[in-house]
């Protein structure tokens, strides 16, 4: 099947390379020139784990095409994938001018029936806004459909997630769009869930919301843990071996972060707030997630007895890892907060250092994790890369000024640490709080 992808951001180019590898013809179009002109080459301006080998690929096998015109996308594309995004305004609502903007230029080159399907994360009742815009603009009597199939693509393993996915999900309005979505879908063998629009839109916040609030709901437990006692790694055994909950999502750390979660719980209240229905249990989310950092930067004043004049050793900065995107990552607000008390920051991440360089200011960048402890009165976690959980602790504890390591996403087994004589710190753990 021909298809057009229009937005090639993280979402846009996952969805269009894989597509492609699954043998339609996809043209991702972007207004970003040098973008474009990029990605024709093979190459991604951003990390993500397998993609630009299947861009390359793709181009190579004349499956996956590129260009800046909407009118080729419109006339390409029998289904057009609305790629753009959706940033949370100041009010935390979802601004959804630049999808308005597209689907106002798809109309004015529509000359066929095309189906029209919202990738991006849109609140409930987009659908049915974007359909009677484009009844507006549309030039002639054109038939269109507009559908809802929202991705559930993570950062660090889109890729993967797109060829495995849980479920796939179809709000269509009519028989004619669960076809066609069903025959692009043929090649998967999993769970098709087909719905309306509005169940389409709904399921992807609801989602999100919910792993969001599995973290915040592992997170407070953590806090419970410290002041009692208990061990969150193993409370988080405990309660993740339900098999109604699932132990996935249950990991106690310094909270959450990303291009979605944040934006999405946020963008949730503000559903819930304007259809008049208790936003509290979302906003209770927030909240901790909030109270986390906080909690974060506190552990660090306790174990340095004040950071004023202290040099911090940080090793992570992105908001996960196998990912190089600081979007509302924790490690923003945590070393803002440090800088702030007077602490002098040295950062190492092996990938998002660029990016970070942009939110953060006066923070010096090691080249290797080792080099951040070099004469550092402690070292903070605050990003799990797997290359951490390797490092040599005998080393470390030779370069650091103090023995400190505070760690923020539990990377350690505390008993490691302590045996090295380290003064560790953690997040809800019994002795290491
Ligand atoms: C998320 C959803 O998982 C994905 O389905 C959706 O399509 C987009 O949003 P992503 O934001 O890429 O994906 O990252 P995810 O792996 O979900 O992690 C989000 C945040 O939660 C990260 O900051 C991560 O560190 C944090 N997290 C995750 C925890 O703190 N604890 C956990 O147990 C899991």
């Amino acid at each position: 099947m021909n298809i057009a992808i229009v937005g090639t951001g993280h979402v846009g180019l996952v969805t269009g390379a894989c597509f492609a590898d699954l043998g339609n013809r996809v043209l991702c179009m972007d207004h970003d020139q040098t973008k474009i002109q990029l990605l024709q080459k093979g190459n991604i301006p951003f990390f993500e784990p397998g993609l630009a080998e299947l861009i390359q690929k793709n181009i190579k096998q004349k499956r996956l095409f590129f260009s800046t015109q909407m009118k080729d996308a419109v006339k390409f594309g029998k289904v057009v994938f609305l790629c753009v995004g959706t940033p949370p305004r100041s009010t935390g609502e979802a601004d959804l001018s630049a999808i308005e903007n597209v689907c106002e230029q798809i109309a004015n080159h529509l000359t066929q029936y095309r189906l029209i399907v919202e990738k991006s994360t849109v609140p409930v009742e987009t659908g049915a806004q974007l359909k009677k815009r484009i009844k507006q603009s549309v030039r002639r009597q054109v038939s269109f459909d507009v559908a809802s199939n929202s991705e559930f693509l993570r950062e660090g393993s889109a890729v993967q997630d797109f060829f495995k996915p849980d479920r796939i999900v179809l709000g269509v309005e009519n028989e004619r769009s669960r076809r066609i979505l069903l025959e692009l879908y043929k090649p998967f063998n999993v769970p098709i869930v087909v719905t309306n629009v509005e169940g389409g839109e709904l399921i992807k916040h609801a989602c999100n919301s919910f792993l969001a609030a599995k973290i915040s709901f592992v997170n407070l437990v953590s806090q419970v843990c410290e002041k009692v006692g208990a061990d969150i790694e193993k409370v988080a055994e405990g309660v993740g071996s339900d098999r109604r909950i699932g132990r996935a999502f249950l990991n106690a750390g310094i909270g959450y972060g990303g291009s979605c979660f944040p934006k999405d719980v946020q963008a949730f209240i503000k559903i819930c707030e304007k259809l008049e229905v208790d936003a509290n249990f979302l906003k209770g989310v927030e909240r901790i997630n909030e109270s986390q950092k906080k909690r974060f930067v506190e552990k660090v004043h306790r174990a340095m007895r004040g950071v004023k004049g202290k040099t911090l050793g940080v090793l992570g900065l992105a908001f996960k890892p196998d990912t190089d995107d600081m979007r509302c990552a924790p490690s923003v607000d945590i070393l803002t907060e440090l800088k702030q008390a007077g602490a002098k920051i040295i950062a190492y991440d092996p990938q998002a250092m660029e990016a970070a360089k942009v939110m953060l200011n006066d923070v010096s960048y090691a080249k290797t994790p080792y080099e951040v402890c070099k004469g550092a009165d402690a070292l903070l976690i605050l990003t799990e890369w797997r290359e951490f959980r390797e490092l040599d602790l005998k080393q470390i504890k030779k370069l650091l000024k103090h023995p400190i390591i505070i760690d923020g996403r539990n990377i350690y087994d505390p008993i490691v640490p302590k045996r090295m004589g380290f003064q560790y710190y953690s997040i809800g753990r019994k002795g290491f709080k």
